[in-house]
């Protein structure tokens, strides 16, 4: 079976850049796959990654609650769909060193999102350096092909690809190495890396440390605010609704949030909007399927017990431990640890 895996971090709420970017589309991917027995689909909450930086409110907490949003975003769960959190999974730390031996300084130092945390501090820690390469050992450890992400992370996961074949080169064929970013888009069904953007300054990405609460969906905003935000998003004065991220960037993502909501082609959206002249119009739209989504996502979430995310990780947490211990056994052969 080839495998789908992802995770998201536990560190607050999550954006609606978060819930299009990543929990979206794997639920769309594991729900079309479900009941064959062609693909497994892994979700983790990788919380040894929520550690590199702060965490608003109890991680324990914060990890059911992330756990919750899977489930109430729609993901069918059935026999082939495992979850788990990372630290469970010793296994995952493990690999993490010995890639740490296989990954170079230099491809490590040009991570734009460490190049990102770590600008300015006087001190960085050493977690937010090694992110990927454990992020690097949360994919190989269980042969995922298929890493549905947002476009932020493309870059670790061609420097996954990078270790993988580093590796196998060295040691012998260990690793499935997964597909390239491009072949990830494809396959995710999506025209291109999704980069859901800040709402008030459209140049940058949609991220839950911005502190301007207005450039940002939390998907515990009431439906009406967040309505708000969408109406009092910055577009431009072109006059003319057009895709183009670098010269209307705004607009395109008012554009693309519509598409990805209503699970219609990103081309069928712009054809249906090119050369309106009322931004409110489109704001409109986008507020009222935004507002709907947050509604009934937050009525599903209200319904989820405690109880009911235990008895799915202690099934996933089995599952994961022999699939990871058996994939670090091989590992530890192959550089000769064992
Ligand atoms: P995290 O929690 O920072 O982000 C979770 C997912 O949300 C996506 N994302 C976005 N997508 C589109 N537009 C945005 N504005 C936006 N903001 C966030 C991220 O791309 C990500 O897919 N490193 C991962 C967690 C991780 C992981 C893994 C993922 C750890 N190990 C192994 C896959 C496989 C991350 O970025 O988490």
């Amino acid at each position: 079976m080839k495998t789908i895996l992802t995770g998201i971090r536990a560190n607050s709420v999550l954006t609606l850049g978060n819930y299009l970017g990543a929990l979206l589309p794997m639920v769309r991917l594991a729900n079309k796959y479900s009941g064959d027995d062609e693909y497994q689909v892994n979700i983790f909450v990788p919380d040894l990654h929520s550690i590199i930086s702060e965490v608003d409110g109890d991680l324990q907490e914060n990890i059911i609650r992330t756990l919750k949003y899977w489930l109430a975003a729609g993901l069918k769960l059935d026999k082939n769909v495992h979850v788990y959190r990372q630290s469970y999974v010793p296994a995952h730390s493990e690999l993490c060193w010995i890639l740490n031996c296989v990954a170079t300084m230099g491809e490590t130092s040009r991570m734009t999102q460490y190049k990102e945390k770590s600008e300015g501090r006087e001190s960085c820690n050493v977690g937010i350096f090694d992110y990927p390469i454990l992020m690097a050992a949360d994919i190989l450890l269980y042969s995922a092909q298929y890493v549905p992400i947002g476009e932020d992370q493309f870059q670790h996961i061609e420097l996954a690809r990078n270790i993988a074949m580093r590796f196998n080169h060295k040691y012998g064929e260990v690793f499935t190495v997964p597909v390239s970013t491009a072949e990830q888009v494809k396959f995710m069904g999506v025209d291109e890396g999704i980069r859901i953007r800040d709402l008030l300054n459209p140049e940058k990405k949609m991220s839950k440390s911005t502190a301007a609460a207005g450039s940002k969906i939390m998907l515990d905003d009431s439906p009406e605010l967040a309505a708000k935000k969408i109406m009092s998003a910055t577009t431009d004065s072109y006059g003319k609704v057009k895709f183009d991220m670098w010269a209307q960037p705004g607009i395109s993502n008012l554009l693309q949030i519509e598409a990805l909501l209503t699970d219609t082609p990103l081309q069928d959206v712009i054809s249906t909007w090119a050369g309106e002249t009322r931004y409110g119009e489109l704001k409109k739209k986008v507020a009222s399927s935004v507002s709907q989504t947050l509604e009934e996502f937050q009525k599903r979430l209200s319904e989820i017990s405690d109880e009911q995310v235990l008895m799915i990780l202690g099934m996933g947490e089995n599952y994961a431990n022999e699939i990871a211990d058996a994939k670090l056994k091989e590992v530890q052969k192959a550089v000769r640890l064992r």
